[in-house]
C-alpha cells in the first residue's frame, strides 16, 4: 500500500518549485491534493500536470480577505483533510541598513502572517491524527548577510510549530518542519529574488561553496522529506525539525 492512501492533502504554494514537486510526490504516495496560489494561469498549468487527483484554491497568502476565505473555499472542495503543507513564501533579501517597511512587511506578511492564518483557517477541517508540514529555511539557524527579515520570519514559524502542536496534542495533529538549504526552484531567479542577473549569479557561486555536499537539492528531495512527515512513518515525531540542507547548517560549512 503507498504511504498517504486514501489521505488528503492542502498545499499553499502549491503551482512552483517544492510546493509542485510535493503535490507530485503525494499523489505518487496515493494521496489526493489541493494546490494553492496566487495566480489562477500557474495554478491551471500545475493541475494540468499534475492531472485528477489535484484541484485548486486561488488564495493570495499577503491578503488577509483572501486568507480568510480559504477555509470555506477548501471546505467546498472537501469537507476534511489530513495533511497541510504550509510552503507558500518569499525570498527577499536586503541589508538592514538598506531595508524599507515594504520590503519588511512583504516578507512577513506572506512568509509568517500568512502561512499562520492560512493555518488558523485550515486546522479545524484537519482529522484527529492529521499532519501539518511547515517549510521553514536553515536561515533561521545561520547568520546571512541580507537575510535577517527572512531568516526571522522562518524562525518565527519553528516556534509555531511547537507552540501550536502542544495545542493540538487532544486532537493527534502534529506540526513537524522541514528546513532546507538551497534548493533549485523557480525562487531562485533575479526576478523573484529581486537581484540583477550579475547579482543572482554571484549570490548562486557563493552559496554553493557553503554547501558541504557541493551542490543546490533537488526540489524532489524536500518533497520526499515532506512526505515523511505527512506519513504514519513518522507518528512519534512532533514540533520537530528535519533540515535537507546538504550539511549547509548542519556540518557548519566543513
Ligand atoms: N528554494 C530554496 O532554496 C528554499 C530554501 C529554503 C526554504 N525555501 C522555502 O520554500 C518555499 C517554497 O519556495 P520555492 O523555492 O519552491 O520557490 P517558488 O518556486 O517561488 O515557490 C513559492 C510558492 O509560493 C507561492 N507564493 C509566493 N507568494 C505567495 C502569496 N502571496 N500567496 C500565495 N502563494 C504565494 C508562489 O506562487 P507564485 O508562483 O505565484 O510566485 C509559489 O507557488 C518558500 O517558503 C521558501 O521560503 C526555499
Amino acid at each position: 500500500m503507498k504511504k498517504l492512501e486514501g489521505k488528503t492533502a492542502v498545499i499553499t504554494g502549491g503551482n512552483s518549485g517544492i510546493g509542485l514537486a510535493t503535490a507530485q510526490e503525494f499523489i505518487a504516495q496515493g494521496a489526493k491534493v489541493i494546490i494553492t496560489g496566487r495566480n489562477e494561469k500557474s495554478i491551471n498549468e500545475a493541475l494540468t500536470l499534475l492531472g485528477e487527483n489535484a484541484k485548486g484554491v486561488i488564495a493570495d497568502s499577503a491578503d488577509m480577505k483572501q486568507v480568510k476565505e480559504l477555509g470555506e473555499k477548501v471546505k467546498a472542495i472537501t469537507p476534511n483533510i489530513d495533511i497541510i503543507f504550509v510552503n507558500a513564501g518569499i525570498g527577499q533579501f536586503n541589508s538592514a541598513d538598506q531595508m524599507t517597511e515594504e520590503m519588511f512587511d512583504d516578507i512577513m506578511n506572506i512568509n509568517f502572517k500568512g502561512a499562520y492564518f492560512s493555518l488558523q483557517q485550515l486546522l479545524p477541517l484537519v482529522n484527529d491524527g492529521g499532519s501539518v508540514i511547515l517549510n521553514t529555511s536553515i536561515n533561521a539557524h545561520i547568520g546571512m548577510a541580507g537575510a535577517s527579515v527572512y531568516a526571522a520570519s522562518k524562525a518565527a514559524l519553528l516556534s509555531l510549530a511547537k507552540n501550536i502542536s502542544a495545542e493540538l496534542l487532544p486532537r493527534r495533529i502534529r506540526i513537524n518542519s522541514v528546513s532546507p538549504g538551497p534548493v533549485v526552484t523557480p525562487l531562485h531567479t533575479a526576478d523573484k529574488l529581486g537581484l540583477t542577473d550579475e547579482q543572482l549569479e554571484g549570490m548562486g557561486s557563493e552559496l554553493v561553496k557553503q554547501i558541504p555536499m557541493g551542490r543546490f537539492g533537488q526540489a524532489s528531495e524536500i518533497a520526499k522529506t515532506v512526505a515523511f512527515f505527512a506519513s504514519d512513518d513518522s507518528t512519534f515525531i512532533v514540533g520537530a525539525e528535519l533540515f535537507a540542507d546538504g550539511g549547509m547548517a548542519t556540518l557548519k560549512g566543513a
